[in-house]
């Protein structure tokens, strides 16, 4: 065993079932042998590949497994179905199958597949191939590492590219010079691990990225691989180192859209805003919050809303996520400086403010602003204020002869109001408030 550069525990070994068995849960390594015995009675090869390996070489959870199959994988899903209580998706064009098992573990399979470009920058044609030409295709060489799951190779590692050698050292590598005209998704990702790991990109990998960039190879991307590409750096855990290097290496991040400029405000509020982040994961653990979109929010607040609009369209954002944009375009600016400026607020006003923002639109307000002010009210916003509740529902307000209908919504708003405000402390106080206020 050694430790690599970034003191991950990796290993020169062929053979790695002791990690294997280590890494995985008891039940999901039978089942990995179970898997590999069903394809030795098809006389097929059955590896685990792709990011399992890599992120297993580093000492990093994941669970994500992917096995490629040397044969005909659908025959082998047949049998695994009838062997275990396994639900299958087949994508049958896509020679991929997807297998989940009774606990809702899930496991991804591939045909080993042959990858050619028609043109650059298109999406690839496939056809089925081994298990040499699968590996060959892909992206970095730390990426090609597979672990045989046959009985009689079981946990042989096959490293036909020297990933394990870029894993030890810290590189990222392209297995080949054409890597960024065939898919010039590939700069994003290359970025992505290099900054996720503390890798660097290897010289030659780097050279071919800034010639690819000349070419232009960006703009025969659509603006939905691209935002594909900018959503997943922005889900990783710091997203603003990967978005600097982008920035270096592109020159900006016009790409994106032509109105943003990654200029030093912009990344001390991404900065502020990571901050803000770890902080809600750490205090508020109920409560999941989509980084990524705080992030963007940030990235596209130069933009007017109609090209707000546009760019989270052709992101194929859902509606509810360009909602969240959205509203914080309108208001987040006002609301920030009122919660910094008036020091006359009370709880309801404070409360009436927050409330159309979602969870990631309050992270992105706080990001906003450095008033202690404002920050204090938020936080109280998020730990009590939105919690507070009030204890009537429509039957009670039926009970006390209101006539049902859409006032009923005003009056409980207004009931809750009071309750923020203090007024109230019992259903009585609320049923009391109600009889004097709406008699
Ligand atoms: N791949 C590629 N080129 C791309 C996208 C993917 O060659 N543009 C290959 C990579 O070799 C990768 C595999 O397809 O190992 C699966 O892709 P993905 O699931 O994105 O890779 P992971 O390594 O699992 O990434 P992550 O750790 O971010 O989940």
């Amino acid at each position: 065993m050694y430790k690599s550069h970034n003191s991950k525990v990796i290993t020169r070994k062929k053979n790695l079932i002791k990690i294997l068995r280590r890494e995985l849960p008891g039940h999901i390594f039978r089942n990995i042998r179970m898997i590999g015995q069903l394809a030795d009675e098809e006389g097929f090869s059955a590896y685990i590949v792709g990011g399992f390996v890599r992120d297993m070489l580093l000492g990093r959870a994941n669970l994500d497994l992917d096995i490629v199959i040397e044969g005909d994988l659908f025959r082998l899903i047949d049998l695994l179905a009838k062997k275990v209580n396994v639900s299958v998706v087949r994508h049958r064009g896509f020679g991929t199958a997807t297998a989940i098992f009774a606990d809702g573990f899930k496991i991804d399979f591939a045909t080993a597949r042959k990858e050619s470009y028609s043109h650059p920058a298109a999406l690839p044609g496939i056809s089925f191939g081994s298990i040499e030409d699968d590996l060959s295709r892909r992206d970095f060489t730390i990426n090609t590492l597979a672990l045989q799951i046959n009985k009689h190779n079981f946990g042989r590692l096959l490293d036909l590219f020297a990933g394990a050698d870029d894993l030890l050292q810290g590189v990222v590598r392209v297995l080949h010079n054409a890597s960024f005209i065939d898919d010039p998704t590939r700069i994003f990702r290359a970025i992505r691990f290099e900054q996720r790991f503390d890798f660097n990109i290897e010289k030659n990998t780097e050279r071919l990225i800034r010639a690819a960039l000349k070419q232009n190879m960006l703009r025969q991307l659509s603006k939905f691989r691209i935002g594909d590409e900018i959503i997943l750096i922005l889900k990783e855990d710091e997203p603003v180192k990967s978005l600097l290097r982008i920035n270096k290496v592109c020159g900006s991040l016009k790409f994106i859209h032509p109105a943003i400029k990654f200029d030093k405000a912009l990344v001390g509020q991404l900065k502020s805003a990571y901050r803000i982040i770890q902080t809600f994961q750490k205090t508020y653990t109920d409560k999941p919050l989509d980084s990524w979109l705080v992030y963007l929010s940030i990235l596209l607040s130069a933009l007017g809303s109609d090209s707000t609009d546009k760019i989270c369209r052709r992101f194929c954002l859902v509606k509810k996520d360009i909602k969240k944009i959205n509203t914080l375009k309108n208001r987040a600016k006002e609301v920030a400086r009122a919660l910094s400026k008036d020091i006359n607020l009370s709880y309801v006003q404070v409360y009436k403010m927050l409330k159309p923002f979602s969870y990631e639109g309050l992270a992105v307000i706080l990001s906003m602003t450095e008033s202690p002010l404002a920050k204090r009210r938020i936080n109280l916003f998020i730990k009590k204020l939105s919690k507070i509740k009030i204890t009537l529902s429509g039957q009670d307000l039926k009970k006390l002869n209101l006539k049902p209908g859409p006032g009923y919504r005003k009056i409980l708003e207004e009931t809750l109001r009071a309750k923020i405000s203090g007024k109230l402390n019992s259903k009585s106080d609320e049923l009391r408030f109600v009889k004097e206020r709406f008699k």
